[in-house]
């Protein structure tokens, strides 16, 4: 066991085999989605100025004020590992004129908050998300809903549930604040201390909180939605129809906050009930964000890798089903076998056949046991006698079956497989 120090992080970890097998294989599938949709992959540094953040999420979010790993450089300059990947996709495409203003990206990238650990909750987590930009319209924000329940469906992961309502027009963001101050006036005192606080400084988040006196009070005023302008409720309208001739279902509902300020119109999110308190399990929405002369208008959405894992695991798919299986185990008994063999799987491999060995002497239960661990279809046997001949025993480890044939015969057929 190594020592506290050098083990990973608080909330942060490896990921190895055999979870690494599900991770590969909800981000294979997940690529396969996005080409089909049209996306482009977009890779951003991990590392951005503290302003790109700060313009983007708002600089009075939790995220920005309590969540970012944000400091001096050695250059003094003021920098943050990224919380998130909106900022940094949209930094990017600003910066590709038109192109930009009508692109489509994903990205399957490693995030950082510092929050207090616990489960569910990461430090350094992984999203899989997509931005695509282009100015409002409410066909745009159901696509990139069915684009996210056809993910689910590809992982195989029943059970999710799709919670939809807007954030409005920045015009009606006055209004809005305006009106649930005044709704919340009168019940101040059995709020909550931090509510309290927030009726002030951001009203919203009073609606989003998990107190049980503060939740029986935001039940019994208005939703934000009654203070908006006609415009803003219409835009929601036309993305339930939307969602309707797309065949999608989601679960309008005017109490969810996003804590993000960039959003505009459409926001969701996706919880799962086997994630527990930390049941969110992507988050999406329309947004505007100004980060040069123009702003970008886009929508998008990211799903977190490890809460996905989560749920998949707790629907009882196990890493093991992902796998990698088949190809041949090169068995060596002797020195000169051992060569031959390592030329062979060189040759093989270079063909793309997966083909796996010990470099070293071992012994003919040691190799065969590492053969069945390595899912090798074939173990393929060579010893002195066999090298003799110039033969090898191919052993199928599924039925036990094995014949004996040419080590040259058994190249060819093994090299026109992988060429059909
Ligand atoms: P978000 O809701 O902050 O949205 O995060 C999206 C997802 O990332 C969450 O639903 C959750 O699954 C995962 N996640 C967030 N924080 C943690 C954590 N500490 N540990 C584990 N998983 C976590 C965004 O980040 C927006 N950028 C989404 C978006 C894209 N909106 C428009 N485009």
């Amino acid at each position: 066991m190594a020592s506290e120090e050098f083990r990973p992080l608080q909330g942060m970890s490896d990921v190895c085999v055999p979870e690494i097998w599900l991770w590969r294989a909800i981000e294979e599938r997940a690529r396969a989605l996005f080409f089909a949709y049209g996306y482009e992959e977009l890779r951003t540094p991990v590392l951005e100025r503290l302003s790109v953040f700060k313009r983007s999420l708002g600089a009075a979010t939790d995220v920005v004020q309590k969540e970012m790993y944000a400091f001096a450089d050695r250059g003094g300059r003021e920098i943050a590992l990224r919380p998130e990947g909106t900022a940094g996709a949209v930094r990017h495409l600003a910066g590709r004129g038109e192109e930009g203003l009508n692109a489509r990206v994903f990205y399957v990238a490693p995030m950082f908050r510092c929050e207090r650990p616990q489960a569910g909750r990461k430090r350094q987590f992984h999203q899989i998300g997509v931005e695509s930009t282009g100015a409002p319209n409410p066909l745009e924000d159901a696509e990139c809903i069915a684009l996210q329940v056809d993910l689910l469906e590809a992982w195989g992961l029943p059970g999710a549930k799709i919670r939809l309502s807007t954030r409005g027009l920045p015009g009606d963001r006055r209004t809005v604040a305006e009106g649930l101050r005044s709704a919340l006036a009168p019940h101040r005192e059995a709020l909550c201390e931090d509510c309290r606080r927030r009726i002030d400084e951001n009203v919203l988040r009073v609606i989003d909180c998990k107190n049980e006196a503060c939740r029986r009070i935001v039940e019994s005023i208005p939703s934000p939605l009654a203070f908006m302008s006609a415009d803003s409720r219409g835009y929601l309208d036309r993305v339930m129809a939307a969602l309707d001739a797309l065949d999608v279902e989601a679960e309008p509902d005017d109490r969810l906050v996003r804590g993000l300020d960039y959003y505009v119109h459409t926001v969701w999110e996706i919880t799962h009930d086997a994630l527990g308190a930390q049941n969110a399990l992507a988050g999406g929405g329309r947004y505007e964000i100004a980060l040069g002369r123009k702003a970008v208008p886009g929508v998008g959405f990211a799903m977190g890798v490890e809460r996905t894992i989560a749920a998949l695991e707790a629907a009882g798919v196990t890493p093991e089903r992902f796998a990698p299986k088949g190809g041949y185990w090169l068995v060596s008994l002797g020195e000169a076998a051992l060569t031959q063999n390592a030329k062979l799987a060189r040759r093989l491999r270079r063909a793309g056949v997966r083909c796996g060995m010990e470099t070293g002497s071992k012994s003919m239960k040691a190799q065969m046991r590492r053969a069945s661990r390595s899912g090798a279809e074939y173990a393929v046997i060579c010893g002195e006698e066999e090298l003799k001949r110039s033969v090898v025993v191919v052993k199928n480890l599924t039925d036990a079956s094995q014949e004996e044939l040419p080590v040259s015969a058994f190249e060819a057929r093994v090299l026109r497989a992988a060429q059909s």
